[in-house]
């Protein structure tokens, strides 16, 4: 038996020195010390042993099983130290090489002048509302005081999912699902994407944004609703710019009023840009229809409100000089870093 160990160890020595990788000198501790291993087997033999025979053979055993271990964790430790010198030898690294950039994105410029509108509305104590795109025909007009007969439909070009369900033309609906569920004070803006049944070109477009806004509290006035856009007016185009509002009608309010600017080319001479107007054309706004506080569960005798709403792509082109609106929707990149 003692011969038998003796072999064992030597056997696993040599197996250790050919290892050559980790797999390997698993192999070897497997064959070895594991439980179905040839230094097990001979362990499990002891019994067999005489009583002076035993602790001999057991402290030898138990010598073989250490070495054994000892050399195991050497050549591992070895094993691994080459195989880490050897990577790092073959993977070189060439800090040379030029540096992958990445492209950083740029914020659209709808984007931009909606996010200078909301900054603008929420100093003024809004808060910013949404509604859905695709939207019942009962908000999108019935609500807003636009039976199925009225003429305002035609001029809306509307895109019918069927007889209930349109895409909203318009982000007037927003007003009515807030006051549905919000009791006034009701201060808010609501931007987001509407849908017309027109052809693209440099001036229409199937889909654009427009910016909604909504006040409802008590003894809110005309004074209120001018105040407030005078001072948005300002802010976006600079204080020296001049407003004026005149009568106009929106089926939702009454009165309702279009509040032009002042043309900053020619200051109301009349220009190209303006095509000779002297004023340029911002945004609907007018009190909301009694009718439409009512619809929407609010008292008429005990509150008022004043609303408005604007188109942002003609804001933004006028901002930025651009002339073709198909650019806004392109996504063309060599457009896109311009802002
Ligand atoms: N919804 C109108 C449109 O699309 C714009 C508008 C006008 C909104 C007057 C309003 C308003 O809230 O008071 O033409």
């Amino acid at each position: 038996m003692k011969a038998q160990l003796e072999a064992i160890e030597k056997k696993a020595f040599e197996e250790l020195t050919a290892a050559q990788d980790l797999k390997d000198l698993d192999a070897v501790r497997v064959k070895y010390l594991g439980k179905k291993g040839e230094l097990t087997a001979i362990l499990k033999q002891m019994g067999k042993l005489s009583a002076e025979e035993r602790p001999v053979i057991g402290q030898l055993a138990n010598q073989v099983r250490a070495q054994i271990e000892e050399r195991l964790e050497e050549t591992k430790t070895n094993l691994e130290a080459h195989l880490l010198d050897q990577r790092l030898a073959t993977e070189t690294l060439d800090v040379t090489m030029p540096g992958k950039r990445s492209v950083l994105g740029k914020k659209h410029p709808i984007t931009i002048v909606l996010d200078e509108l909301k900054e603008i509305f929420i100093g003024m104590g809004f808060d910013v509302a949404q509604g859905p795109e695709v939207e019942l025909d009962y908000y999108n007009f019935e609500a807003l005081n636009i039976p199925k007969d009225h003429p305002a439909r035609d001029t809306q070009d509307t895109f019918y999912i069927n007889d209930n369900v349109v895409l909203r033309t318009q982000t007037s609906p927003i007003q009515i699902r807030v006051m549905e569920k919000q009791k006034p004070p009701i201060r808010i803006i609501a931007p987001g994407r509407v849908y017309r049944s027109d052809a693209l070109d440099a001036t229409h477009s199937p889909l654009f944004h427009q910016v909604e806004g909504l006040v409802v509290d008590k003894n809110i006035t005309m004074a209120d609703l001018k105040g407030t856009l005078e001072v948005f007016v300002k802010r976006l185009y600079g204080e020296e710019s001049v407003v004026r509002f005149r009568p106009h009608h929106f089926p939702f309010t009454e009165p309702s009023a279009e509040l032009d600017v002042q043309c900053f080319n020619c200051h109301g001479e009349g220009c190209r840009l303006c095509k000779g107007e002297g004023w340029i054309e911002i945004l609907g706004c007018g009190m909301v229809h009694p009718k439409v506080l009512e619809n929407c569960g609010i008292d008429p005798e005990e509150y008022s409100g004043f609303a408005f709403g604007m188109g942002l792509e003609r804001l933004v082109m006028r901002r930025y000089n651009i002339d073709d609106l198909r650019l806004f929707y392109e996504n063309d990149a060599r457009f896109l870093n311009q802002f």
